[in-house]
């Protein structure tokens, strides 16, 4: 029997890749991956499927009605999941539009598209939307307590407030059309192949180059980091398990201050590659804060753990030294971000760095 097909929105970014390099190395799937290739997509990132025959790639923007209807209907996919968006909160700070156009308008497409293909179907038991979210959604919390998914929504950042929409919609779909959905809420990932403007490919790339590294504020607010890997893995169980109209948070209880993350970072790379004098914690500099800065984020994932079987492989400690060891293992894919439009975005935004 053929493979069936799953659609991968934003599979040329940072989490996109990581998935659909774990579906084609299962050899489960036919994967497409639809990108529009924004300053973050990159397809060196899927360099070692890319020649897989079961994998394709469509250059396409997921507001493109036209053609995400002829992607549907062309290669009859069991499923969608959907991580396109655009996903950085300082960008969505300093211009919101591309946030409310991708994230909200984007998400609204698919899933009309995905409607009109599913109301084709005649085995209309397979069928599932699985968008990927944040923990982002659930605003800021104090110094104790978790998220989890009976906690309300309150986004306070541009992207935030996209992403939370975007959740909105997507289960408004599924309570008016019976359109067959489940949402996944993750905490902030780390790992290969993060674009280096997020916080510790940034820490790693600017202590290599001798640069600052600008810490927002004192450097205690705290994140709760999961390995990308892992993350993949609970997107690809939400599919294939994931109860339909549910929504599931995926965290690994990995809480750290800002100001922790970056010293583990300067201590590892003191150790793997030190520097002829001091320490890349001399490099520590505190720079004007993030407006709006959420304070906390910490997820409770015992839903997705007893009720789907997920477990991550890595804690921080093992997942950030794997991290670090990449990036020095491949600072050619560094290099290649850097001289390109991210470059430029930098320069017309970051200049006061
Ligand atoms: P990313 O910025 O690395 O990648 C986003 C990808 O989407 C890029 O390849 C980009 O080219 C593509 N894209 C953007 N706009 C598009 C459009 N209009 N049409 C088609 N493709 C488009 O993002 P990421 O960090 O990999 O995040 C992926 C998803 O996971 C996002 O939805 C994000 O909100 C969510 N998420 C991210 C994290 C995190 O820590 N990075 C945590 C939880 C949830
Ligand atoms: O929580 C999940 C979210 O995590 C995802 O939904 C987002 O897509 C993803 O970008 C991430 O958002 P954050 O804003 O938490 O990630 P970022 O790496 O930008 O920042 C992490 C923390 O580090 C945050 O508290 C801000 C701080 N920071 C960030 C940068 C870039 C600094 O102190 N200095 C920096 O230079």
């Amino acid at each position: 029997m053929s493979k069936k097909t799953l659609l991968v929105t934003g599979g040329a970014g940072f989490i996109g890749s990581a998935v659909v390099r774990q579906l084609i190395k299962a050899s489960d799937y036919n994967v497409v991956n639809i990108d529009k290739l924004t300053y973050a997509g990159n397809l060196e990132s899927l360099k070692e499927i890319a020649d897989n025959p079961s994998y394709k790639f469509e250059q396409v923007d997921i507001c493109d009605k036209e053609n995400i209807s002829r992607i549907f209907n062309e290669y009859q996919p069991v499923g969608i999941l959907h991580l396109a968006a655009e996903s950085h909160v300082d960008r969505s700070i300093v211009g919101p539009g591309e946030f409310i156009q991708t994230n909200i308008i984007g998400t609204y497409n698919l899933l009309e598209c995905a409607r009109e293909y599913f109301n084709t179907l005649t085995d209309k038991s397979q069928f599932k939307f699985v968008h990927i979210s944040t923990d982002e959604v659930f605003g800021s919390l104090g110094d104790t307590g978790y998220f989890s998914e009976t906690t309300s929504y309150d986004p306070r950042s541009p992207y935030s407030s996209s992403k939370a929409s975007s959740d909105l919609l997507v289960r408004a779909w599924y309570h008016t059309y019976n359109l067959p959905i489940v949402i996944t809420n993750c905490t902030n990932n780390y790992g290969p192949y993060h674009f280096p403007e997020k916080l510790i490919p940034l820490v790693i790339n600017n202590a290599l180059a001798g640069k600052n590294l600008p810490i927002y504020g004192k450097g205690d607010n705290i994140r709760d980091w999961l390995y990308v890997e892992d993350h993949a893995k609970g997107i690809i169980l939400a599919f294939e398990k994931g109860v339909l109209g549910e929504s599931y948070c995926i965290g690994g209880h990995n809480e750290r201050t800002n100001l922790e993350v970056v010293q583990t970072i300067c201590r590892i790379l003191d150790e793997l590659q030190p520097k002829a004098v001091g320490s890349y914690l001399d490099q520590i500099t505190y720079v004007t804060d993030r407006a709006g800065h959420d304070f906390r984020y910490a997820m409770d994932p015992t839903k997705i753990q007893t009720e789907l079987g997920w477990q991550p492989e890595e804690n921080f400690d093992t997942g950030i030294k794997k991290t670090v060891q990449w990036y020095l293992d491949n600072q050619e894919w560094v290099q290649h971000i850097m001289s390109g439009e991210y470059q430029n975005w930098i320069q017309q935004n970051y200049t006061a760095r």
